[in-house]
């Protein structure tokens, strides 16, 4: 869990102008990198184990993805959850086309699997105002599950009131907008291998 030193962070800032990158984000130049490859594929080997240890082998699990900007995260998590288990997605979508929250969570896509009776985690890429979390847990606990946890790849640790806090974290973020490994800014930069800030 670890977000990089200032002096750390310069060490890699060569890597943000190298023609590969540029050629990613269509020469718009990006800050920071925060989290390069290495360490999310590290941090999310070491998670899948984590959760597979939480739960009897025997007990029906159900890894619920928040798309879109939890899709990477989650393809990666699952391969490295070594037990059975189904996955599933929820569209949810509390951001327009800016950098800040509109308080309002829409659902736009409902998954049609039942969640009576089974272990739910519900996969995000980040938490940040806490809105989309708020909304979902009761949704989703009205359907009966037997029990629902929250994953998400990064926390920034700033919401003012969490219905639920994650059981699983990737990293403590930094109170910056964050892109890459699945996260947008206007539906740019989801696929950066790395996590910058913009
Ligand atoms: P929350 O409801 O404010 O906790 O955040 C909901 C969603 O907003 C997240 O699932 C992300 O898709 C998006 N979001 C929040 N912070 C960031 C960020 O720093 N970069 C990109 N997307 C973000
Ligand atoms: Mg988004």
């Amino acid at each position: 869990m670890r977000c990089y030193h200032p002096q750390e962070r310069r060490r890699y800032a060569s890597m943000l102008s190298t023609p590969e990158v540029l050629r990613r984000t269509g020469g718009k130049p990006v800050k920071s990198i925060i989290y390069d490859e290495q360490t999310i594929a590290a941090r999310v080997e070491e998670m899948g184990v984590e959760i597979a240890d939480a739960y009897a082998a025997d007990e029906p699990l159900l890894v619920l993805g928040l798309l879109k900007g939890s899709f990477i995260f989650l393809s990666d998590l699952v391969r490295h959850i070594p037990r059975p288990l189904h996955v599933d997605f929820i569209v949810a979508s509390s951001y327009g086309s800016g950098t800040t929250s509109s308080g309002v969570v829409n659902l736009l896509y409902d998954p049609s699997t039942l969640l009576e009776g089974k272990h739910i985690i519900l996969v995000e890429d980040i938490v940040d105002s806490g809105t989309t979390v708020s909304r979902l847990v009761p949704m989703l606990e009205e359907r009966g599950p037997k029990s629902l946890e929250i994953c998400t790849l990064l926390h920034k640790h700033i919401a003012a009131h969490l219905v639920r806090e994650p059981k699983w974290v990737g990293f403590d973020a930094p109170n910056e907008f964050l892109i890459g490994y699945g996260l947008d800014h206007s539906e740019d930069f989801r696929n950066l291998p790395f996590i910058g800030s913009l």
